[in-house]
């Protein structure tokens, strides 16, 4: 593939990684993802974040890198925004065929490029309102915005074509193709990335969401014309929709997301299903959109994306050997680590012999600032007593919703 121009003298270098791995090692990635890094050139050329070794990703930037008379070797500064593998991978490779480049990022980036790849020299720490001279009108300016998701992150700007380079900021799931600007992809494909989007906050961002917040308003005083991130599409036509979209996302954490309902549930022969059903008719009744998701059928990467945007969840779980059912209990403790606060919440569940699953979700759920329901759980199939009284849950539920 070529690179792709943005601007005179900058442009989008990416690889498309295709491939069954998870990303971070846990999260599916079915539809790929990109990983995108930025030439830009005066003078002097500056390149922006690397990638890793996976799926061939080097030979896919080296070739783009050619179709514009560049190469590895010719990079004058390599500029790290964010130190995690994905985009810094390949930096002892890159060190062997270009040792004189220097190498950028924040005091905390430059720890980590020498623990993680044991580099000691070429290596320049920058902090908040630093800039790079490149020459021929390029000046790149540095603006620190820690832990987003790690506490190095920092963004790049190019003042003169408005070029913010956030790196895992505004990026989403997702490979490209021969495509990388927002006005090249059809409507329905950008159905496809919203999505995406969503889910990679929801997997990656989410618990970091108030320096998201932080980040958004440092930039505020910026002209931004073209949001260009290390993973996903590139937004020159509509730079403010994607950086109001994260917006939006990290306001979840706060006012606890939409008014939608994500009912996620397990069962391992039917009983706790037939509770679900009875709930899932109440939430009918009263007109709220709601998302099911089965678990452990169903990747905790998808359940924790439509959880994160709803403002209210349906637990139903069976009693598991004296406690919850396992692959719930692992769903909730992403829910714990990933800081998925503030939702209403009703819980369900069918038991066997005893019940039992209570202690274990209170203590795993302490701390999120909950609302509950009354739970409901019932031994062995539900009574029709219990159908209609799961159902009038389901309502009451799908009411507060909509309060
Ligand atoms: Fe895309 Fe946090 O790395």
């Amino acid at each position: 593939m070529n690179a792709h121009k943005i601007a005179d003298g900058i442009f989008c270098l990416h690889a498309d990684i295709q491939t069954t791995d998870l990303f971070e090692g846990i999260w599916p990635i079915p539809q790929g993802v990109s990983l995108n890094a930025y030439l830009v050139r005066g003078e002097k050329t500056a390149l922006i974040d690397l990638f890793r070794d996976w799926t061939e990703a080097p030979k896919q930037i080296e070739g783009e890198l050619a179709s514009i008379g560049a190469s590895f070797s010719s990079v004058d500064y390599l500029i790290l925004n964010h130190l995690e593998p994905d985009h810094t991978g390949w930096l002892r490779e890159f060190r062997e065929k270009n040792p004189k480049a220097e190498i950028l990022s924040t005091a905390k980036g430059i720890n980590l490029v020498k623990s993680f790849y044991k580099i000691e020299s070429g290596l320049r720490a920058v902090k908040d309102g630093d800039t790079l001279d490149l020459g021929a009108g390029k000046v790149l300016s540095f603006y620190e915005t820690p832990n987003i998701h790690w506490p190095e992150t920092m963004i790049s700007f190019d003042a003169g074509s408005g070029t913010l380079f956030p790196c895992d900021a505004f990026g989403s799931f997702g490979s490209l193709g021969d495509r990388v600007f927002d006005d090249d992809f059809t409507a329905e494909e950008h159905v496809f990335f919203e999505k995406e989007t969503l889910r990679y906050y929801a997997n990656i961002v989410s618990s970091f969401s108030v320096f998201v917040e932080k980040a958004i308003q440092k930039l505020e005083g910026l002209s931004i014309k073209c949001v260009a991130p290390s993973h996903g599409i590139v937004w020159r036509k509509k730079p403010e929709l994607i950086i109001d979209r994260y917006r939006k996302y990290a306001s979840y954490a706060k006012n606890s997301g939409e008014r939608e309902i994500t009912v996620i549930w397990g069962s391992m022969y039917g009983n706790t299903k037939a509770g679900v059903d009875a709930v899932i008719r109440g939430i009918e009744a009263e007109g709220v959109p709601y998302a099911i998701r089965r678990v452990p059928d169903e990747n905790v990467s998808y359940v924790l994306a439509d959880a994160y945007k709803s403002s209210a969840l349906v637990l139903a779980m069976p009693t598991y050997e004296y406690a919850m059912f396992p692959p719930m209990a692992y769903v909730l403790d992403i829910f714990r680590r990933k800081h998925i606060f503030g939702k209403k919440v009703l819980r369900i569940g069918s038991w066997g012999w005893v019940g039992g699953a209570k202690k274990e979700y209170d203590a795993i759920v302490e701390g999120l600032k909950w609302t509950s329901l009354e739970p409901l759980e019932w031994a062995g199939y539900p009574t029709e007593a219990e159908l209609a009284a799961l159902e009038e849950r389901g309502k009451e539920l799908a009411r507060m919703v909509k309060a």
